[in-house]
């Protein structure tokens, strides 16, 4: 069978805190935000359809508490996002007045809505804000400025409230003006981290260093190039590491599999090879698919069949995990004390091959059941997890793509690091 089980001991990190410390954490429930405008860098970069309703409201929902705490302690809230990436400025189609509705009714409040973020009216309907106001300004990254990291953009955005709040843990990992450069323009007391961002932070510590273990990774996806730097962290820390998604045939082919037309990235065949390696040194064990649902195209009507992983016919492809793969990666999630998911199993938008993810998902929410903390992350995962309703049954879901990414990297990410100098 091809699965690898060089079991294992996975060393025992010290626990060190990187990025954050207890003095940052209790900040923000600490801060008396009574007649303060507080200005909330959020990260409202959700998902829209074509008539503008949004269609996953998980980043929204999530700075509710921030912005509550905020308002019942007398304070108004200036809130400010980029949402999706706009290259020709001011663009109906990027404007975050199309969530205006939306967020009024999940807060309970009504919302103002700026039609810039700097500039006259910004200024003006900052200053009017009353206690228990909130103002949401338009999209930051209308002006390219922002990306760039401007000082003199991020210093006109800063005058706007009198304390920062840095509540955008999925923008964390960019050096934008209003994610890192505008921390400087506040006093130390006065830029703080919002409680997404502690959370995000305090899961990632736990499952980063201070995991009960067994701790079990599970890393899926289209592509190993983007998984590599993760897989490299979690050889430092993890017990097992499952991997799933069209990034397996990769590993396939490292150990000379047939694998049909799966995908394949055949620059990345060394890079497999000298993981599986790694993994075999640290004694971490390394859980491959030993099976295969495949398809002869890739397509929802496609014909399917099952095979051996490393016996895939010409012609065909890999598209999902098979049944035996399902039973043994179920059976060492339900071993493990620590899970951090990241990244699909198959083809999940496509009722063929979403089942070896749905039964991940249920695996993870059954081992949570009894006793095990779960990290979910990454945009296609935590869109599995919503779609398949297993969202409240796991410890924690990130609200970061990239930076969940970056994190478990184990770079220093510039929106953190920002309120901590
Ligand atoms: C995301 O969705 O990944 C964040 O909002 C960051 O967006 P970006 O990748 O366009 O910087
Ligand atoms: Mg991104």
């Amino acid at each position: 069978m091809w699965v690898f089980a060089f079991c294992a001991i996975a060393s025992n990190l010290p626990y060190i805190c990187r990025t954050f410390n207890q003095t940052n954490m209790n900040k923000f429930q600490e801060y008396n935000f009574s007649g303060k405008k507080a200005l909330i860098r959020v990260d409202f970069n959700v998902p829209l359809d074509e008539q503008y309703n949004i269609t996953d409201d998980n980043r929204i929902r999530a700075t509710i508490p921030t912005i509550k705490k905020i308002l019942t302690d007398g304070g108004s809230v200036i809130l400010m996002s980029h949402l999706g990436r706009p290259k020709e400025g001011p663009t109906e189609k990027y404007s975050l007045k199309h969530l205006v509705p939306h967020l009024s009714k999940t807060l309970g409040t009504e919302v103002q809505f700026a039609d810039d973020c700097i500039g006259e009216e910004a200024v003006q309907k900052a200053q009017a804000l009353q206690p228990g106001q909130v103002l949401l300004l338009e999209n930051l990254r209308f002006y390219k400025q922002e990306e760039k990291g401007d000082e003199e953009f991020a210093r006109k955005l800063s005058q706007l409230g009198d304390v920062y709040v840095n509540d955008a843990f999925g923008t964390a990992h960019r050096a934008h003006a209003s994610t890192a450069i505008i921390a400087k323009y506040f006093s130390p007391e006065n830029k703080l981290f919002g409680l997404v961002m502690e959370g995000e932070v305090i899961s990632a510590e736990k499952v980063l260093h201070s995991s009960e273990k067994p701790f079990t990774a599970i890393i899926g996806g289209a592509k190993v190039s983007d998984k590599i730097l993760i897989i490299e962290n979690l050889l430092e820390r993890a017990t097992d590491i499952i991997i799933g998604g069209g990034m397996a045939y990769t590993f396939f082919k490292a150990m000379d599999g047939k694998i049909g037309n799966s995908l394949v990235e055949n620059d990345r065949i060394d890079t497999a090879k000298e993981l599986l390696k790694k993994a075999e040194a640290k004694g971490v064990c390394i859980y491959l698919p030993s099976d295969s649902i495949i398809a002869d195209k890739f397509a929802e009507d496609a014909n399917i069949s099952s095979s051996l992983s490393n016996t895939i016919p010409d012609g065909w492809m890999g598209l999902d995990i098979g049944s035996m793969a399902c039973d043994m990666f179920t059976k060492v999630i339900h071993e493990s004390k620590t899970i951090l998911w990241n990244g699909p199993m198959g083809v999940f938008e496509m009722a063929k091959f979403q089942h070896g993810t749905k039964a991940i998902a249920q695996a993870v929410a059954e081992a949570t059941e009894n006793g095990a903390f779960s990290l979910v992350g990454g945009g296609d995962s935590v869109a599995a997890v919503n779609k398949f309703n297993y969202a409240d049954k796991v410890s924690y879901v990130s609200t970061g793509g990239g930076a969940m990414l970056e994190y478990f990297e184990g770079k220093t990410l510039p929106g953190i690091a920002a309120i901590k100098e």
